[in-house]
């Protein structure tokens, strides 16, 4: 009997991600996971091409910081290397969770959740949709509308928005 025969009695979903940074709709994200879960670990990429603006500790913190605001008591942060499908064995994890926005982001996301679904056809790959007022709101666009001096506080956590501040990356 494989893994997904039978509903395990203790559901871990692993969701992976930049997060360079964290923005209100990952947090829109992962309360859904935490109301479907039993246990939900959000999960930084650690040997990411993409040149991120905050370190590998920086996002850790925030997203820490950002979990323990909002009181989220069945997720935690961590960060993987390598393999998601080896990293998500190694939690005990049964499930992925990657939230879809737009057609755009299935595009991209159905190639990996069938890549990770032939190296562990065990691991189930779920996706939800964050709320309409998300629908639009990516890491990358916050950080250029941010860079360029525009306000973003209604779509990333105030400690977010400290901290790009204090990177001194705004204009002006
Ligand atoms: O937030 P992102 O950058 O869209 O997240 C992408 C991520 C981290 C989920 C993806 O790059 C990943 O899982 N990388 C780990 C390497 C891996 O397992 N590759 C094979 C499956 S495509």
């Amino acid at each position: 009997m494989n893994r997904l025969s039978r509903k395990p009695p203790h559901v871990i979903a692993i969701y992976p991600g930049s997060f360079d940074p964290i923005t209100n709709g990952h947090l829109d994200l992962i309360e859904r996971g935490s109301r479907m879960f039993d246990r939900l670990i959000v999960s930084i990429l650690r040997n990411d091409a993409k040149k991120p603006l905050f370190s590998v500790e920086e996002r850790l913190e925030m997203i820490r910081e950002a979990i323990e605001e909002r009181g989220f008591g069945n997720v935690s942060a961590d960060t993987f290397d390598g393999l998601l499908v080896d990293y998500a064995r190694s939690k005990g994890a049964q499930a992925v969770l990657r939230g879809i926005r737009a057609i755009t982001d299935y595009e991209y996301e159905f190639p990996m959740a069938m890549m990770n679904r032939k190296l562990d056809p065990n691991l189930e790959t779920l996706f939800m949709m964050p709320n309409e007022q998300y629908t639009y709101v990516s890491s990358r666009l916050i950080k250029g509308v941010f860079k360029l001096g525009g306000d973003v506080s209604e779509l990333v956590p105030p400690l977010v928005v400290r901290r790009m501040k204090a990177k001194g990356v705004a204009k002006g």
